[in-house]
């Protein structure tokens, strides 16, 4: 298994894997047209040439971004591959210079285990809250926002 940013030739096979769980209202689904504007985003796991796992990493703020659409494959889940994913995504955020990481995620408990705290959704920009605003749910979506300081400014 292998983590690697995102081509074109996947979002296909992304957007089968969110919308699966945006089903069951596990994450915000995704139009196709949005996963080609945003492919630059998104890192995979591949495994024997098929991506079982994806994330993103969106920079929302100066010091801030964003971890989204993170999904493990149903028969993956539970062997490390969405910390590994997760893990990826903070190193491309310390590269840009980006101190903190933060998840807004219905599965609180995941990221608690990688180290991300709870966080009040009013300390987020305001900015965080585009995307909310067109959601069904909004605004008692039961989402938690959760924190992670990546590096030391
Ligand atoms: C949530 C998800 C991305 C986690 O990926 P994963 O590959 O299954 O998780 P990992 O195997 O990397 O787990 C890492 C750690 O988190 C823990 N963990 C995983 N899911 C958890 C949960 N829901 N609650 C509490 N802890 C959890 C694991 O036990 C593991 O701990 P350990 O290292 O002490 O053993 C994956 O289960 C998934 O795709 N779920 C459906 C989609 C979804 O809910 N996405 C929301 C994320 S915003």
């Amino acid at each position: 298994m292998r983590i690697r940013q995102a081509k074109v030739s996947d979002v296909g096979r992304i957007h089968e894997l969110i919308n699966e769980h945006a089903a069951q209202g596990k994450l915000l689904p995704r139009p196709l047209s949005e996963l080609y504007e945003k492919i630059q985003m998104f890192a995979v796991a591949e495994e024997k040439d098929r991506v079982i796992a994806c994330g993103a990493l969106q920079v929302s703020w100066e010091d801030l971004a964003e971890v989204r659409s993170l999904v493990v494959s149903k028969e993956r889940q539970g062997k490390g591959i969405g910390s590994k994913i997760v893990r990826h995504l903070e190193l491309q955020a310390k590269r840009l210079g980006i101190g903190r990481v933060f998840a807004l995620s219905f599965r609180p408990g995941f990221f608690k285990t990688i180290g991300y705290r709870v966080v009040k959704r009013e300390t987020l920009p305001h900015k965080v809250w585009r995307d909310c605003v067109r959601c069904p749910l909004f605004p008692d979506c039961g989402e938690t926002a959760l924190m992670k300081r990546i590096a030391g400014r």
